[in-house]
């Protein structure tokens, strides 16, 4: 298991070439920001050299990032990350079990909120009702997210849905594609799925120690890297788009939203993104059938509850609350 911290020098680094972006920074002014000495800047800017990382060095200006390496590392996902909370703590790793176990051992171990995991494959990654989540290597953005919201446990849910609007929000910015969620957590795009998240949580009575937000996106899957029982009903973006799409970006932009969401959520409430979420569902007043684990139940969506719980009438005009289910429409 390949594991890359980012050193506080390292992130500092990182972090003062983005917000000075086609700027020459010295030596001297890096050392300023980062806390260190002008030679163990120069060792990290020889470290990111051998990485692919490439710098324009002019005496007596300092250096410049010219251009970042291909393959996707932690500081490639950084640069350039305009957030306060998500993904400020990063891990990266090539390959992994499931983030969701790494975020969950993080929680315990007291990460900070806003940790965010992130492999280039995962060989047990999880979906929701224990199903696996196919995560080959190099073509998707198999991430969880650490927080820690002051929130009841009932409130849990619109998390999932919180999420949901924020990848629809960063899809749509990234690509021309228009998605759609399907309730609770599913991203389609042309009717197909292309995300899923699974959110789990870590409780004690009525409180919430941690909650790992889980996101499986198919990004530059090809049709033929999906198994074949999922192959009519699951895309990739890039399948879609009909163009490769770049990841680092594509997380940037996730994280982004999110945060904004989120920070949105817990000064405004949910009511805001109620109304972001109902904007993107495809299945509100649709007749639709909920499979849950108690049986069927089959009638028209009317929306969902404030704690985004889905509404279904039925044929009598009974109204169900279905807290958990797939649906079939
Ligand atoms: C679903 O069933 O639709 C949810 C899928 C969630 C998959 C993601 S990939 C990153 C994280 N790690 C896992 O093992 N699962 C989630």
């Amino acid at each position: 298991m390949a594991e890359r911290v980012q050193s506080g020098i390292r992130k500092k680094l990182i972090e003062a070439f983005t917000n000075n972006e086609n700027e020459y920074l010295s030596g001297q002014k890096l050392a300023d920001i980062a806390g260190c000495s002008r030679t163990a800047i120069w060792k990290q800017i020889e470290e990111l050299r051998k990485e692919g990382f490439q710098f324009q060095a002019v005496r007596r200006k300092g250096y410049k990032i010219v251009s970042i390496p291909t393959a996707m590392t932690a500081d490639k996902i950084t640069l350039g990350l305009k957030t306060e909370i998500f993904g400020r703590n990063l891990y990266y790793y090539d390959s992994v079990e499931s983030t969701q176990k790494i975020a969950s051992k993080l929680a315990n171990e007291a990460a900070e909120e806003g940790t965010v995991v992130i492999s280039e494959e995962q060989t047990a990654g999880r979906g929701r009702m224990d199903r696996k989540w196919h995560s080959p290597k190099h073509t998707g953005i198999w991430m969880s997210i650490l927080l820690r919201p002051k929130i009841p446990i009932s409130k849990a849910p619109q998390l999932t849905l919180i999420t949901a609007v924020g990848v629809v929000q960063a899809i749509e910015e990234a690509t021309e594609l228009l998605p759609q969620i399907k309730w609770p957590n599913d991203i389609m795009v042309n009717g197909k799925k292309i995300t899923g998240i699974l959110t789990e949580l870590q409780a004690e009575a009525d409180s919430i120690h941690s909650v790992i937000i889980g996101i499986g996106m198919n990004v530059n899957t090809l049709e033929a890297d999906f198994p074949e029982e999922i192959r009519r009903t699951a895309s990739s973006l890039s399948i879609e788009a009909g163009r490769t799409i770049g990841r680092e970006e594509l997380i940037r932009t996730i994280l982004e939203k999110l945060e904004k969401l989120y920070l949105l959520y817990l000064t405004k409430g949910f009511l805001p993104i109620k109304l972001m979420w109902e904007s993107y569902a495809i299945s509100i007043g649709k007749q639709i059938i909920a499979r849950t684990i108690t049986g069927e139940i089959s009638g028209k969506t009317i929306g969902i509850t404030e704690d985004g719980v889905l509404l279904i009438e039925d044929s009598a005009g009974v109204i169900h609350h279905i807290y958990s289910a797939d649906i079939k429409m």
